[in-house]
């Protein structure tokens, strides 16, 4: 990466009124030239709030979309549109429809990861930093069907003692977070806190083989290793986040369980591909806007609980 690449793109961002929003799991690089850095929700939020013309997402697909829904108005940008979510693939819209059509008065509850069209079919959207608060506000006498991660809807259900109906999807990079590799990790590092994300797929194990550990969604990891008094952590998520937790709190020590927890799709945009994407306005991602209407209220559905 050049110096001059870096110049470029605040040049494009200016000229053309750009904000770069990208994902804690993004290279290094290019979480350094976005204007904002979060998790789901936080991005979320802030592609809700801002006044720029052009939002390039820096991260998978379904976050891009999930932006373009909530900004009708505005040009949604990724740089890559292969950056997709083999967790979001593992559910179409007609999945969700058969399951509404068999319990007519169901609650259906979509992650944000999920294609535009299974959010339009659902009452409300979670992401892992919300989704405990979401379904512990629904209605008590309706079923509820959580969609697509199954992890994440065990933990749910964990803290919330409703029973749910899942999805048996998961994400291959956190199911493949083993606790083979995370009772290693824990040996080696007796003191260190331990901060795992929901989507892994061993999260009994885990509280099993440490019973403080803390299920926490990425932007909750930077806010926990910020407050605690620990100076080591162990962290079970994709390894992009390091980055971010290293930055917030230089002096502490963050060890990944698994090093190869890489997300390929996360990993495809480039701080090249930004650059072009700011300068030839690609890849527009547009949600056609019957389908963009319905997923909305199921979004700020979402974002009203806070
Ligand atoms: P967050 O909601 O914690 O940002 O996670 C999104 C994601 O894709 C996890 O794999
Ligand atoms: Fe999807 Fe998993 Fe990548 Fe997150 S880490 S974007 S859930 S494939």
């Amino acid at each position: 990466m050049s110096n001059s690449t870096i110049e470029q793109i605040q040049y494009l961002k200016e000229k053309k009124n750009a904000i770069i929003l990208a994902h804690s799991y993004q290279r290094d690089e290019v979480q350094d030239v976005a204007d904002f850095v979060g998790d789901s929700l936080g991005l979320s939020r802030e592609a809700a709030k801002t006044d720029a013309e052009i939002i390039v997402f820096a991260g998978v697909h379904f976050m891009a979309e999930t932006a373009a829904i909530l900004n009708p108005e505005k040009t949604v940008l990724i740089p890559d549109l292969e950056a997709g979510c083999s967790l979001a693939d593992t559910i179409t819209a007609a999945d969700v429809q058969a399951w509404k059509d068999k319990n007519p008065d169901g609650q259906v509850v979509a992650y944000v990861n999920t294609s535009a069209e299974v959010k339009a079919l659902a009452d409300v959207c979670v992401t892992s930093a919300n989704a405990t608060a979401v379904v512990a506000g629904l209605d008590q006498d309706r079923p509820i069907f959580f969609l697509p991660d199954m992890f994440l809807g065990a933990h749910v259900e964990g803290q919330t003692g409703r029973k749910l109906e899942l999805w048996m999807g998961e994400c291959h990079v956190h199911a493949g977070i083993g606790e083979r590799e995370i009772n290693k990790t824990l040996k080696d590092h007796p003191n260190a806190d331990f901060m795992i994300h929901p989507e892994c797929s061993c999260g009994s194990a885990c509280l099993y083989l440490k019973p403080d550990a803390k299920m926490l969604s990425t932007e909750a990891m930077v806010r926990h290793s910020q407050s605690s008094d620990a100076e080591e952590f162990v962290v079970a998520t994709e390894v992009g986040i390091l980055h971010r937790l290293q930055k917030f709190s230089p002096q502490k020590k963050f060890i990944p369980v698994k090093e190869s927890a890489v997300c390929k799709y996360m990993k495809m945009i480039t701080i090249e591909k930004v650059r072009d994407s700011l300068l030839e306005n690609k890849f527009r991602v547009e949600v056609v806007p019957e389908v963009a209407d319905k997923a909305r209220r199921s979004l700020e559905a979402m974002i009203a609980v806070g």
